[in-house]
């Protein structure tokens, strides 16, 4: 492909669906390389659009709002940050070839919906997963926890970030469980996906690149393990690398050149693996940067989104990492909209520590606003650079 000069004839027009931050990011580095970028998303001022050359705010789950939009602006790639879009509106532009859409049309459709992912893994692919079983009422969901047997997990097959989300222990929790599910699910399905627990030493991301070789032939890499705690199904902290066996890392890297194979485009992908010694199953998939790669920011040559904004552009990437470094989690703790930082002076002089402020004009108690990096000699003293940092960070109010 030929890069251009925004605004002008030869530019190179990108869309994001979803403008989060992990868009605005990936926004910053396709503004580095003279893309116009074009931010979208339901709420005004999101994170990608204060860094992008125009915005639009639609209801990006109404396919003729979404058309719209996508005719108005004719970009040449689109690029879904979130799950939550009218996915049909992407195969029909997709099949019409009037944009590229990152990776597929199809691997979005895929992924935004738990049951299409996992039957894809599980069934087609043949790899190893949690037990699972789906269910479209209490019932049934009754019945699918019995065969995978307790303590489980149930999900909504549409939703992220553990939303939604249960660990049931016995079953006199399926009801509640049913109904946390039903309350906090996105879009009007009902059904669930309920998973036998994993009793896993540790999960992983790993960063899967599909990129254009210099033979023209897409090739697949892979980023450094990068090792994560999770809390309520939110990541908190993250760092790079997570230590493993070769035989757990060569296990890890085929799963997930097989997943991303299947699922085809140019782009990141975040493979969610679970390690217990040299054994690895498959969790799920990102066809797109993932939330503990922000850690790649401080660790690697070109962090995950540089790495997207090449792949996605048709350029070489490189995914080396040159220093060990952790991420945490900066939250609102409160509810209130345009509110202020105090401590960023003191978390910045912790040694190797770098911030990101999203910018998100409405704080709530579980949202997260920001993120600390650290390096370190080791992951632990990354990882406790980072908390450190995030830890001075104090929300308040404007
Ligand atoms: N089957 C399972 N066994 C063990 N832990 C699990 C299982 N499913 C989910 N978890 C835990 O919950 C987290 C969130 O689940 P995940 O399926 O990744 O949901 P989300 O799409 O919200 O990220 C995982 O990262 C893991 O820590
Ligand atoms: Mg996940």
């Amino acid at each position: 492909m030929r890069l251009g000069t925004p605004l002008s004839d030869t530019a190179i027009r990108v869309m994001l669906l979803g403008s989060g931050e992990l868009g605005k990011e990936v926004a910053i580095e396709l503004q580095r390389l003279g893309a116009e970028v074009i931010a979208v998303d339901r709420y005004p001022n999101a994170p990608a659009m204060q860094v992008a050359h125009r915005s639009h705010v639609i209801p990006m789950t109404d396919p003729q709002v979404l058309n719209g939009v996508i005719m108005a602006e004719a970009p040449h790639i689109i690029v879904p940050e979130i799950e939550a879009i009218a996915t049909d509106v992407l195969a029909h532009i997709e099949a019409a070839g009037m944009a590229t859409v990152v990776p597929t049309a199809r691997a979005v459709q895929l992924t935004m919906n738990r049951e299409g992912i996992r039957r894809l893994a599980a069934e087609e692919l043949g790899l190893p997963t949690s037990p699972f079983a789906f269910a479209g009422s209490a019932e049934e969901l009754g019945a699918g926890a019995a065969t995978v047997g307790y303590p489980c997990f149930v999900k909504p097959v549409m939703s992220s970030s553990g939303k939604g989300q249960s660990f049931v222990e016995n079953p006199d929790e399926i009801a509640d469980a049913w109904a946390y599910a039903q309350s906090a699910g996105r879009v009007d399905t009902a059904r669930v996906i309920v998973e036998g627990r994993i009793d896993f030493d540790f999960e992983i991301t790993l960063l899967t690149v599909r990129s254009l070789g210099a033979d023209g032939q897409v090739r697949t890499d892979f980023c450094a393990p990068i090792g994560h705690r999770q809390v309520k199904g939110d990541y908190v902290e993250s760092w790079q690398p997570q230590a493993m066996s070769e035989a757990a890392l060569a296990a890890s890297q085929d799963i997930a050149a097989k997943v991303t194979g299947a699922l085809g485009g140019l782009g990141v992908f975040g493979v969610e693996l679970f390690v217990k010694g040299d054994q690895v199953w498959f969790s799920e998939v990102s066809p797109r940067p993932h939330d503990t790669g922000l850690v790649t920011l401080a660790t690697q040559t070109q962090s995950e989104f540089a790495l997207h904004a090449r792949a996605i552009l048709g350029l070489p990437v490189d995914v080396s990492q040159r220093e060990i470094g952790a991420s945490a989690v900066i939250y609102g703790g409160m509810e209130a909209v345009g509110i202020a930082f105090e401590g960023v002076a003191d978390a910045l002089s912790m040694p190797t520590a770098d911030l990101r402020l999203f910018g998100k004009p409405e704080a709530f108690e579980r949202r997260r606003m920001g993120v600390a990096t650290a390096r370190g000699a080791t992951t632990d003293e990354a990882r406790e650079r980072a908390r450190e940092a995030a830890g001075k960070v104090r929300p308040v109010r404007g």
